[in-house]
């Protein structure tokens, strides 16, 4: 039996291949490499001795998904496959619930035909909105603030009612905090076709030179430097976190779960960026600049049920995920000079 990873070949898709293969799964990846490179496939299996399976296609085509799911006896799937800028859903919201409410729906609708019934869905800490209690657990309040999350919500809710109408399904959705860092080797990494948005990325960028400086969005918010404070989880954490759900999936006795996965603990930005700058020798620029609206001051996870009944722990430090990150982006650099 295989894996199938729609997106599989974007960020935390390809760290997530790379530890199922490493557990011994067969993967198959099924990606339209709208945010993604083909060369992936060749790392993934640089990395763990192992071939995997890729079809190019998105999850918007029904019907050739629906093969592929067919044609390669899939057992579970995990499905990574969306659009994810916050501001840009804002700009195009269509195409955010076209490509991530139509596309889910059609992914779950072709697992219903071929009997499928194992699913993880990359969901985020976007669904709690503003939070009103800290640190989040999975039983505070749903609230998106953005179209993005907005998409995020209804998965869950389609999800939901999918399970209240077949309870042989099992259904797990992470819950992501904010993923950062890359795999060890560098083979794999945050590699996005547009210029990132995420202060890692960004700290990136102008570390590297490619941005003079660094905006730091307010600094007088209730927090104790004034900059939003963050649950920054490793990739390689997070990957580990799904290895740990599908793991769970078949022991499940509900058939629905959302996890928290995240670090429980917060960094605020300036934070970030002294980790950074310290484990690297290197000088971040920065200027303050107003906030940005949407920004909550503090948001970080409540990992006790993902620790309990997923007994997964992220384990990797706020200067592990600076130096990953700052690697990663070295080894781009040089590759592209070469
Ligand atoms: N990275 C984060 O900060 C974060 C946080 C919370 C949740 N998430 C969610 O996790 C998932 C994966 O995120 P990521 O950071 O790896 O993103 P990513 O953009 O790196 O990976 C997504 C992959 O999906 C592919 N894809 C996009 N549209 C597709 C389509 N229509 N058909 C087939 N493939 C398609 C892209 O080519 C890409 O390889 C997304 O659903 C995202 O919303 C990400």
């Amino acid at each position: 039996m295989s894996i199938l990873l729609t997106g599989g070949l974007g960020y935390i898709g390809s760290h997530t291949a790379v530890a199922l293969c490493k557990s011994g799964h067969q993967v198959v990846i099924y990606d339209d490499l709208s945010n993604s490179k083909v060369e992936v496939v060749k790392s993934i299996e640089k990395l763990t001795g192992i071939k995997i399976i890729f079809v190019k296609g998105s999850i918007l085509d029904f019907d050739t998904f629906q093969t592929v799911l067919r044609d390669n006896n899939v057992d579970t799937v995990i499905h990574f496959a969306g659009l994810k800028a916050v501001a840009d859903s804002v700009i195009y919201p269509i195409d955010y619930y076209e490509v991530n409410v139509g596309g889910a729906i059609n992914v779950i609708k072709a697992m219903k035909e071929e009997q499928i019934k194992k699913f993880i869905f990359s969901s985020s800490a976007t669904v709690y909105g503003t939070p009103i209690f800290l640190p989040i657990n999975e039983n505070h309040r749903k609230k998106a603030i953005n179209p993005y999350g907005q998409t995020k919500l209804q998965i869950e809710s389609i999800l939901e009612d999918l399970a209240r109408s077949d309870s042989s399904w099992r259904i797990a959705c992470l819950r992501y905090f904010n993923p950062v860092g890359s795999h060890s080797s560098c083979l794999i990494g945050e590699n996005p076709i547009d210029i990132p948005n995420n202060l890692m990325p960004r700290i990136v960028r102008v570390a590297s030179g490619l941005e003079k400086e660094l905006l730091v969005f307010g600094d007088d918010y209730p927090t104790a430097d004034g900059t939003c404070e963050r649950d920054y989880v490793h990739v390689e954490d997070l990957a580990d976190g799904h290895l740990a759900a599908l793991n769970n999936l078949g022991k499940q006795e509900q058939p629905l779960e959302c996890f928290n996965l995240g670090t429980g603990q917060s960094c605020s930005v300036l934070e970030l960026i002294s980790a950074f700058e310290n484990v690297t020798d290197l000088k971040v620029p920065k200027a303050i600049s107003n906030r940005r609206s949407g920004d909550a001051a503090t948001c970080y996870a409540d990992v006790k049920k993902s620790r309990e009944i997923l007994n997964w722990e992220a384990k990797k430090s706020i200067n592990e995920m600076c130096l990953s990150s700052w690697e990663y982006q070295n080894f781009i650099i040089n590759k592209r000079l070469l």
